[in-house]
């Protein structure tokens, strides 16, 4: 929101700096939000007065530099369209009619482009306060601007199935899935945070039959979820001749309707029904198991800094809502019957490549497609939701494929269009890190085990971190969340590395939790306080390595709104990765220069106590940023000494 007060905030500042940027801005620009903004706002205010040309084209000739380039932003020349006499040397004739100003450094001519650097004169000051007037703000805020109530924004992901593993997909869902939720909130959307429970179904009915089998409430009392996933895998075992009969009489072109009809087959589809008729010996059976699984999945969600708003799940699906999207795919002409089940056949309305799906089976069940498409309709019913995003793994990408066409076949194009499958790659090789593992406590139990392991070990000693069981848990958990949140594109596949989960090497979680520990540490060390920290002179970080922390600490913003809008959690972990980068070399050049000389005044280095404050205020709003981008991931921080 552009508020009067912060816009004379920042006129004051630039005054400050003696520059002149104009306000309000280019309508695509965010000055308040983004501080390159005031930069772009600038060069292109500039590029219009000194070359002549429309200032709302030079804006957009404007492109934020790549990392390489050793620049901050490149003006692509002839998308000015301006005129010189020597079209050759674009470059070099559009260079001569800059000078230097209080923003930027002379520009670079470079082929049709120009370079321009932000001037270190100006940029710690700039920067820094723009950083400290936002503090946790700094990077959130609307990007929904003249909306006058914040849209709402479903996001459905983890999504576990009762007494079935956790497996690396739902953990990855887990991870990106609150990761995407923050992003969203941050953005400014009123978010609802949706588990959909795999709760229902054949697979409850199977887990029914292997209760009275395998069940033991003893053991139930003891570890719910350890033994009812053993329950299930024990009957699983149990059915898994049968189900192989079934398969070879299906591809032999046999009826598989007799082998179907008895064994364990016939019982789990009884107990099924059996549910979906309501009937109160099952249901209380299946109540218990799943206010069970609710509350377990609620305590481990909670180790990973995550909580849902809503634990929905296949169950909760309305006979109402299941009742309208039959009758509307009948009446559409889009249902049809085949051998005692109802089926859309995707080959004949389109696109072909979808098949056939049944959507209610020849025993009268409900199909895991009918039921999501009918829960589409329960939540509109409830949420009135301007978007749903279901953060589920690409090996679900035909099943939303399905689930967005039939609502279209419904007529429902509107509510189709508001749908998005943010699908990902899978991951593997965590079973080599921490061993084999099915459920999600197990997981977490292994990851902070993993970090005990490290911290004992003789080879890191770290002072900068306690070495407690609590910074081990702290520890365990960033490593397991940046591993799942990768650093490449989500949609491509996970291989995680075959050494430990937990390691203090360059990019990864451990190794960011120990440079804000170092932080946390020359933070202390300083001990000066706020007032003092509010008068620096920003004349003592005018250099390197001080303005190459200050550069990527002023592209945060543009940062997160690039991961919002791809939906990339890599593009924030990588961004926090190279400030640990950056970081870090100003804390070795620190320390070298703290070891190296005499000892008897406090900067040894021979700087000056105002160097030291100077400083000071880099570190607090570089842990700012540490903070703001790390709740994103939902990384707590690791408590210093
Ligand atoms: N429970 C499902 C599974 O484990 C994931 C559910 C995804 N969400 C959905 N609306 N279908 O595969």
């Amino acid at each position: 929101m552009m508020t009067a007060c912060m816009i004379d905030g920042l006129k004051a500042l630039l005054s400050d700096l003696g520059v002149d940027v104009p306000i309000p801005a280019f309508s695509q620009s965010d000055i308040l939000r983004r501080p390159i903004d005031i930069y772009r706002n600038y060069l292109a205010d500039t590029a219009s007065k000194v070359l002549g040309c429309d200032s709302a084209l030079a804006y957009e000739a404007i492109q934020s530099a790549n990392i390489k380039d050793n620049s901050d932003l490149t003006l692509v020349l002839p998308k000015l369209k301006w005129r010189t006499d020597k079209p050759k040397d674009l470059a070099r004739d559009a260079f001569i009619k800059f000078s230097s100003t209080p923003l930027f450094q002379l520009p670079i001519p470079d082929g049709v482009h120009l370079r321009f650097i932000f001037s270190t004169l100006t940029l710690p000051q700039l920067i820094l306060t723009y950083i400290s007037d936002r503090s946790e703000q700094y990077g959130r805020g609307s990007l929904l601007d003249g909306q006058p109530t914040p849209k709402k924004a479903i996001i459905e992901f983890s999504s576990p199935n009762l007494a079935t593993e956790f497996h690396s997909a739902h953990l990855r869902s887990t991870i990106i899935g609150a990761h995407i939720a923050n992003l969203y909130e941050c953005a400014g959307w009123d978010v609802v945070r949706m588990n959909y429970l795999g709760d229902w179904g054949k697979e409850i009915g199977l887990l029914g039959v292997g209760w009275s089998q395998f069940g033991s409430e003893e053991a139930f009392q003891e570890n719910p979820m350890s033994h009812l996933y053993d329950v299930y895998r024990a009957i699983s075992e149990s059915f898994i001749p049968e189900k192989e009969a079934s398969r070879k009489a299906r591809d032999e072109g046999r009826d598989t309707a007799e082998i179907e009809g008895r064994g364990i087959f016939a019982e789990r589809d009884r107990f099924s029904k059996r549910m979906e008729d309501d009937e109160p010996e099952e249901m209380s059976f299946w109540k218990r198991m799943r206010d069970a699984t609710i509350t377990y999945y609620m305590q481990e969600y909670e180790r990973l800094n995550i909580k849902f708003d809503e634990f929905s799940g296949e169950s909760q699906v309305t006979p109402e809502s299941i009742a309208e999207v039959e009758s509307v795919l009948k009446e559409k002409g889009i249902y049809e019957e085949s051998d005692g089940s109802w089926i859309i056949d995707y080959s004949k309305h389109g696109p072909k490549s979808l098949g056939v799906s049944v959507l209610r089976g020849r025993t009268g069940s409900t199909s895991y497609l009918l039921r999501d498409i009918a829960a589409v309709l329960d939540r509109n019913k409830k949420y009135a939701f301007d978007k749903m995003i279901y953060v589920v793994t690409s090996e679900q990408d035909v099943h939303f494929q399905k689930l967005f066409q039939a609502l279209r076949f419904m007529g429902q194009e509107d509510l189709a269009a508001k749908l998005e499958h943010v699908s990902f790659g899978k991951a593997q090789g965590l079973a080599q890190q921490i061993g084999e593992v099915h459920l999600l406590g197990d997981i977490l139990d292994r990851s902070i085990k993993g970090a005990h392991d490290v911290l004992e070990s003789d080879d890191i000693s770290h002072p900068e971190i306690n070495k407690t069981d609590e910074s081990a848990k702290v520890l365990g958990i960033t490593a397991l969340i940046t591993q799942f949140c990768g650093l490449s594109k989500r949609v491509s596949n996970l291989t995680l590395s075959s050494k430990t989960l937990v390691s203090f090497d360059a990019e990864t979680g451990p190794n960011l939790q120990l440079c804000y520990s170092r932080l946390c540490a020359k933070i202390k060390e300083s001990d000066s306080d706020d007032a003092v920290l509010a008068n620096v002179d920003y004349t003592y970080l005018q250099d390197d390595p001080w303005t190459e922390v200050i550069r990527i600490l002023a592209q945060y913003p543009d940062v997160t709104d690039a991961a919002y809008k791809n939906y990339e959690p890599s593009m924030i972990l990588t961004y926090l990765f190279r400030l640990v980068e950056e970081v870090s070399n100003c804390l070795e050049d620190d320390d070298e220069e703290e070891n190296g000389d005499n000892e008897q005044t406090k900067t040894s280095s021979g700087e000056p106590p105002e160097a030291i404050l100077a400083q000071t205020v880099l570190y607090k709003l570089t842990r700012q940023v540490f903070d703001n981008g790390m709740a994103l991931l939902g990384i707590a921080p690791l408590v210093s000494p």
